[in-house]
């Protein structure tokens, strides 16, 4: 599916939309494509809403992962790879990525996902952002 949003308020709302309908699918990972700036710690900002996690969602970029406990007693993991250059395979298996994903009540969003493209689960749902001009942006849900 295909969304264009006019505005970041819009792609919050959107985030929140998609964690509404994906709560119900577990285990869950999310993974988010597109450019910095392009809208995808703005969507996660949504998405947590729609989780019931009121906490402020700040980009984890500095420090790669951050958690949050959600409703239905689900953890939230918000994982940003942009930093992530060499070696982060082993970075990324340090994290335990892996024991997160086999773990039913754990949701875990991937900034930057493509970089880890090839260890992803099956089922991984996948989410592209575009800019487009004048606050807009594409976001496309696989
Ligand atoms: N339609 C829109 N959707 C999302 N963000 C938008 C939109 N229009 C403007 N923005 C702004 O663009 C920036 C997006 O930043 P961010 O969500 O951090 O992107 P990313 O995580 O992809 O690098 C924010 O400053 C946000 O306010
Ligand atoms: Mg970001």
């Amino acid at each position: 599916m295909e969304f264009i949003t006019k505005s970041a308020r819009e792609t919050q709302k959107l985030g929140r939309k998609v964690a509404a309908d994906l709560v119900k699918k577990t285990p869950t990972v999310i993974a988010l494509t597109g450019n910095l700036g392009s809208g995808k710690t703005t969507f996660v900002q949504g998405f947590a809403r729609g989780l019931g996690i009121k906490k402020k969602i700040i980009s984890p970029t500095f420090i790669l992962m951050r958690t949050y406990k959600a409703k239905k007693r689900k953890m939230l993991y918000h994982l940003d790879l942009y930093r992530l250059e060499s070696n982060f395979k082993e970075e990324i298996e340090n994290l335990g990525v892996k024991d997160i994903w086999k773990e039913k009540k754990n949701i875990l969003v991937i900034e930057w996902a493509e970089k880890i493209k090839d260890i992803l689960p099956e089922g991984t749902s996948w989410i592209k952002f575009e800019y487009l001009p004048d606050d807009q942006r594409k976001i496309i849900i696989e």
